[in-house]
């Protein structure tokens, strides 16, 4: 796979994995491509831990059920994130950006537009959405063959000092070599978020994992090889627009945006 084309159809993947556990030369090569990334003075801050171990990983797959579940039903999930929500089409042509809901089941299509407010919120409780996101999600992450967790090195991830901000930024550079590779593989990746959210259930991930003390759980994903047919789950998004060149970046200064061209990357797009 070409490099642009890697990174043109490189796509979060939402939905079930193949059952097939992700062989150890892939997981070792998924690895390796993360220690190839840039870091400051090549301090390699990173450290990852490869998971296939299936009660470990079906742990963390309730604890991110659970912690859905408790996100959705006590309103945090949407009023935390409701900015990045675009529920129409129009909106999303002209923004370009946040994930743009396009499939809901039918009850709850009638409340899209006050999705938000509080009766919306009761409804959704009242038909138990909460409670079935949650197990989907479980369902979701404990089928998925592989979980690769990110650490940092507190010794160089001091929150607030630059060397942190390095750390942060060197992370990110290793975990998108990852997602690159998985694509090139014909694998998919996903954030596994919803435990960071609950301080609780992070720490709990912390013991099963035996972090020690020197460092500090980032992140966590679920991987596996993608099937031949995906199946959009209950309630899904798209969000593979992006900004036009005029609203992301400039020339010269910031006065002055930089001009819109025919996209030279949307060839690869499948
Ligand atoms: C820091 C960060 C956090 C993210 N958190 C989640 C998440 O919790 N759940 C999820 O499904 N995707 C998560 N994503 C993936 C983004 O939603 C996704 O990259 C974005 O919507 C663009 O879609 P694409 O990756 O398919 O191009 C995260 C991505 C980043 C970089």
């Amino acid at each position: 796979m070409n490099l642009l084309e890697a990174i043109r159809t490189r796509r979060t993947t939402n939905g079930y994995f193949k059952p097939d556990p992700v062989s150890l030369e892939h997981q070792r090569l998924l690895v390796e491509a993360a220690g190839r990334a840039p870091s400051h003075f090549n301090s390699q801050p990173w450290r990852f831990i490869l998971i296939d171990d299936e009660k470990i990983r079906t742990r963390i797959a309730e604890l991110g059920g659970e912690c859905m579940t408790q996100l959705i039903d006590e309103g945090k999930f949407f009023s935390r994130y409701k900015k990045y929500f675009r529920f129409d089409e129009k909106e999303m042509e002209e923004r370009r950006d946040g994930i743009l809901i396009d499939q809901l089941p039918a009850p709850l299509r009638p409340f899209i537009k006050q999705i938000f407010s509080d009766t919306a919120l009761k409804v959704m409780r009242g038909l138990g959405v909460p409670k079935l996101l949650g197990s989907d999600n479980t369902k979701l992450v404990s089928a998925s063959p592989l979980i690769l967790a990110a650490l940092l090195k507190k010794d160089e991830y001091i929150p607030g000092e630059l060397s942190g901000f390095y750390c942060v930024l060197s992370l990110g550079m290793a975990i998108e070599n990852v997602w690159l590779t998985t694509g090139a593989l014909g694998m998919g990746i996903q954030f596994i978020s919803t435990p960071m959210e609950i301080p609780e259930a992070w720490q709990e991930i912390k013991q099963l994992l035996k972090v020690p003390d020197d460092m500090e759980l980032m992140a966590m994903y679920r991987i596996g090889y993608t099937p031949d047919k995906r199946d959009r789950p209950r309630i899904d998004w798209t969000s593979n627009q992006r900004k036009r060149l005029s609203q992301l970046a400039f020339r010269n200064t910031c006065e002055t945006p930089e001009s819109d061209a025919p996209s030279a990357l949307d060839e690869f797009e499948k």
